[in-house]
């Protein structure tokens, strides 16, 4: 007998509604601004393309939404470099937007996370225009890390930092007369200058930037760079030559200081004093699962994003031991695990697991969404996965926005190709993105991917992550809580339970036969029985109800 396994079930708003940190179980999904969807025509998505989508992740069963940066940005890096952190950016909407945005989404049940980008502002923040006209020693400069040059006229950068986008670490000022001066320190590309968070107005000002955006109603923050704000004292020379990396776990003297931790104790302060359980969550790359757990002690943030489990490779061997050790980790700090495959920085994982080869990256793919959502914790889902979006590898030259591109090889290949817009409906481009183009142009192909395309059809990337997140919301052993592994399970198969639950992950490239478990509740493909026995196909995740 072959078994589709179509939804099944619904949740119902109760069973959705966490009582006791809403986030240690949450899914959380996360909207790329400029490519979810478009109100105006101007191909670009904004705060109002947001609202008007917001019944479609209400339906999709994922419980908040985190937006990117949407504040007013030059835009030299996407809107991480930010001019006003309580403007929005005209390309975006307007303040009422964002505020019409969190009372339309608290209103169908969901949640609002913004990010918070506090390691460095935009070179056109006044702040920062300020620093530059100030004389070096300037108390506009405290707030930056500006130095004097080496080498005799100042000519050579202060010390050997490389940008993670490519190139020295520092930037040399011209003054108004034209005379070369000091340097300022920027660990991503010129326009995106370090903040010196040992200055006492930046953590001022970051605290009332904070409360401006409680005030209004978000949920919490997801917070830039949050390893990176304290550098070590003295801003050491690294003395090694490679390129440090977004993505990495090299130990640096700018990334993952012990110093950080304090701000974050600070912030969880600042989030507590306000109701509704609001929550910081950590972009911080760190080299161990065991320095990243330090980001989510219990006086700290509340979730710290797994990007161990992220870079894993396929394999039941590897994925097991990066699950153990961020469990151990997390578990010894009383902190949920928080999962996450797929962001705007990172190569799609619909690709990265096909190493060139389409159809098993999309299989690999829909096994690990039910993977992650299977195991005890939260999860991030990047806007797209939900759909099986490819990368796109072949975006022409002259597209390109990301920095990174511009400035050599300093990250990991480039981002664009994760933020092409989302395809909607329809047979032609921009397929329902909004009444214009796209800024990135979306492949032909990716008709068949709409919503539109795939929403009723059972065997669809879309209705299984929608049957996934129902059945995560009716099924009490899911979400935050314990595992065990099933050691009978062969090897190159993932076997674990949950309470009332199993989950079976076949990573091999050949199908396994298995005693059956309990009953099957979802696959990522369908499943042969016969007698007491289950086919599970190549690179397939199973649920069973037990
Ligand atoms: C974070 C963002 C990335 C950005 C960088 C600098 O890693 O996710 O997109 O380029 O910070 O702000």
């Amino acid at each position: 007998m072959t078994q589709d396994l179509a939804p099944t079930v619904r949740p119902s708003a109760d069973a959705r509604a966490h009582t006791d940190g809403w986030w240690r179980s949450a899914v959380i999904y996360q909207v790329y601004v400029r490519s979810f969807a478009d109100s105006d025509g101007d191909g670009i998505g904004d705060l109002r393309g947001i609202r008007e989508r917001l019944p479609y992740l209400a339906g999709l069963g994922v419980d908040a939404l985190w937006l990117t940066p949407f504040y007013a940005s030059p835009q030299a890096d996407g809107g991480y470099d930010v001019a006003d952190y309580r403007a929005v950016d005209p390309l975006f909407g307007q303040l009422s937007d964002a505020d019409d945005l969190v009372r339309e989404a608290h209103r169908l049940g969901l949640r609002v996370i913004v990010d918070i980008v506090p390691n460095h502002t935009s070179d056109q923040h006044a702040w920062f225009r300020a620093a530059l006209a100030d004389r070096p020693g300037g108390t506009a400069r405290e707030r930056y890390h500006f130095r004097p040059g080496k080498g005799e006229r100042g000519q050579l950068p202060p010390n050997d930092w490389e940008s993670v986008f490519g190139g020295p670490a520092w930037t040399r000022t011209t003054g108004p007369d034209g005379e070369s001066g000091e340097w300022y320190l920027h660990l991503f590309a010129p326009e995106q200058p370090d903040l010196n968070w040992d200055n006492a107005e930046v953590r001022a000002e970051f605290d009332s930037v904070l409360r401006f955006w409680l005030d209004l109603g978000v949920d919490g923050f997801r917070i830039d760079v949050a390893h990176g704000m304290v550098k070590a004292a003295g801003l050491p020379d690294i003395g090694l030559s490679e390129q440090a990396k977004l993505i990495g776990a090299q130990v640096l003297p700018f990334f993952d200081q012990d110093g950080v931790h304090e701000i974050h104790r600070a912030w969880r302060q600042l989030l507590d004093s306000y109701d509704g359980q609001r929550i910081g969550v950590a972009e911080a790359w760190a080299p161990t699962s065991e320095r990243l757990a330090l980001y989510v002690r219990p006086d700290e943030l509340h979730q710290a994003f797994n990007f161990q489990f992220l870079t894993c490779d396929w394999g039941a061997a590897p994925m097991r031991q990066v699950i153990d050790e961020s469990l151990a980790a997390t578990r010894s700090v009383g902190a949920p695990t928080t999962w996450v495959l797929s962001n705007h920085d990172v190569v799609r994982h619909a690709t990265r697991y096909g190493a060139g080869d389409e159809e098993l990256g999309l299989r690999r793919a829909r096994a690990a969404a039910l993977l992650m959502l299977a195991l005890p914790g939260s999860a991030y889902v990047y806007q797209g996965e939900e759909l099986g979006l490819p990368e796109v590898v072949d975006l022409p030259d002259e597209v390109r926005q990301d920095p990174a591109f511009f400035r050599g090889d300093g990250q990991d290949g480039t981002r664009d190709g994760c933020r092409v817009p989302l395809p909607w409906s329809g047979e032609a481009a921009p397929y329902g993105f909004g009444p214009g183009g796209s800024w990135l142009p979306q492949p032909g192909r990716w008709r068949e991917l709409s919503v539109e395309a795939q929403s009723g059809d059972p065997r669809s990337t879309l209705e299984l992550y929608r049957s996934a997140l129902a059945l995560r919301g009716e099924l009490p052993g899911l979400g935050d809580g314990e595992m065990v592994w099933l050691d009978d399970a062969p090897e190159g198969v993932l076997a674990f339970s949950r309470p009332g639950f199993v989950c079976t992950l076949n990573t091999l490239g050949a199908e396994v036969a298995l005693p059956v478990p309990g009953r099957p509740v979802l696959s990522s493909a369908a499943l042969e029985f016969a007698g007491g026995t289950v086919r599970i196909p190549s690179d397939t995740c199973v649920w069973w109800a037990v």
